[in-house]
């Protein structure tokens, strides 16, 4: 008997109701993320439309022992979304519905499947902001933000998603309903479980609704694009413009980065000065005072010979440009297709890190191109290793392999994660220990037992 059919069947006969699909091109689609290294092979993919049908799933999922993974706009990066072993993909896709606006809480409600694009416009039609912002918020989803506590551009200013989660609706393995904090803002009544579904990468539950946080609209902002003269001076320059200005963002990427984004999308060179480094700031500027400022310590920086070029924005027009530097870069490089790290360490760990794990890479792999870029304001470094074209996937992901175990033993020292705002998933998952000690993933294997005691949720993900 088909497998596949099989697992159709047990959800057509136990959910009645529920849409499913067996289709090829969709078993395709909705069994991976936009890591390229594994091959979709789920055996069917479910399409509740409200919580209730998702309690429903789960119970039939945890009785007949049927793996889940849960899946939203599927822009993952580390393949936590990636169904390849006949796992049911619970696709969020007709959980769309916005449920509540509130104007005095200052929150949005909304089903799990909203796309973060819509949050944000939402909260702007109604004079507030939503202030996770990266490349992929026109297709990803609310639901998978939280999953991953995704970061992106603004988390300098406005921290991280798990900063904006006010409450939390999630189905657990026993397919029961938690309703989590309820959006207040003070709740100190035991354990906050919320915060064990943020980031848990589906493996403890179905998140199916949040209440978010919006925050004040920014204060008319400017952008300011920097060439720098080496690695040296990145972090300095952070300091010196962060000492006299409110910045929102502050993102680096590296001339090789600039390459691939001016020529995949047709963009001039910002300067006529070759840079090794570049720099994209954007900081509130509301009055002629921030202007002076902003200048005075771009001279200050250029004195001090860490610039070699800048430029600054008039209008909106221009911000939209100069942010297409750092933006485009990611899709860029993604048909090479790269083996990403998504590396943190504490900010002031940033120049020593850069340093060495630069040394690193000149040692172990001068054969690879290697793409950097990053939320740097953050301590966070996206170290991008292209495979080259006459190499095979499979010997391409080895070689990587190997990198990786350099990379992580030397991230570890400095005391940094393996993992910033992509997540584990089940790329990064052989190497958690280098960044989680043995009691804590021993902590973290109890506490999926106690919600997922059936083990649907993601298996092969993020856990050993
Ligand atoms: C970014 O910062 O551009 C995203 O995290 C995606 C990526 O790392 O490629
Ligand atoms: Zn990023």
């Amino acid at each position: 008997m088909n497998p596949k059919m099989d697992v159709a069947a047990i959800w057509k006969q136990k959910c009645p109701g529920l849409m499913v699909s067996t289709e090829a091109p969709i078993l395709e689609s909705h069994g991976q993320d936009w890591t390229r290294f594994t091959t979709p092979a789920p055996a069917a993919v479910v399409f509740p439309d409200s919580s209730e049908q998702v309690c429903a799933l789960v119970q039939v999922a945890a009785g007949a022992g049927l793996a889940l993974v849960p899946s939203g706009g599927r822009t993952g990066l580390s393949g936590g979304a990636v169904a390849a072993h006949g796992e049911t993909v619970v696709s969020f896709d007709r959980m769309r519905k916005v449920l509540d606006f509130n104007s005095i809480d200052r929150s949005v409600t909304v089903e799990a499947g909203v796309v973060t694009a819509t949050v944000q416009a939402l909260a702007r039609q109604n004079g507030l902001y939503y202030p996770v912002s990266f490349a992929s918020e026109g297709s990803s989803q609310i639901g998978g933000n939280i999953a991953t506590n995704a970061g992106g551009i603004r988390v300098l200013k406005y921290g991280l998603t798990r900063d904006r989660v006010a409450g939390l609706k999630v189905v657990t393995g026993r397919g029961e309903l938690l309703d989590l904090n309820r959006g207040l803002v003070k709740n100190a009544s035991g354990y906050d479980l919320r915060h064990l579904f943020i980031a848990s990468e589906g493996t403890l539950g179905l998140i199916v609704e949040a209440t978010l946080n919006l925050a004040s609209p920014p204060l008319p902002s400017k952008v300011l694009l920097l060439g720098l003269e080496s690695m040296d001076s990145l972090m300095k320059v952070f300091d010196s413009l962060r000492a006299s200005l409110e910045l929102s963002a502050f993102e680096f990427f590296t001339d090789r980065a600039l390459h691939h984004v001016c020529r995949a999308n047709a963009l001039p060179a910002p300067f006529d000065t070759t840079c090794p480094l570049y720099v994209i700031t954007e900081f509130d500027c509301p009055d002629e005072q921030a202007e002076e400022t902003v200048m005075e310590r771009f001279e200050y920086c250029s004195e001090q010979g860490w610039l070699l070029d800048g430029v600054i924005s008039q209008n909106e027009r221009q911000i939209r440009e100069l942010w297409r530097y750092r933006e485009g870069i990611s899709e860029s490089i993604s048909h090479f297709p790269p083996y990403k790290n998504d590396l943190s360490v504490r900010v002031s760990a940033v120049p020593e890190f850069l340093q060495r794990l630069d040394g690193l890479m000149q040692k172990i792999c001068p054969d690879f191109e290697v793409v950097w870029y990053g939320h740097i304001g953050d301590g966070n470094l996206h170290m991008n290793i292209l495979k080259p074209v006459d190499l095979s996937l499979d010997d391409f992901e080895s070689r990587s392999h190997e990198i990786s175990e350099r990379t992580y033993a030397l991230t570890e020292q400095i005391g940094g994660s393996i993992s910033a705002e992509h997540g584990i998933g089940m790329l990064k998952q052989p190497w958690l220990g280098r960044t989680r000690s043995g009691a804590e993933i021993k902590f973290m294997q109890q506490i999926k037992a106690v919600f997922d005691p059936a083990g649907i949720f993601n298996p092969g993900k993020l856990l050993p």
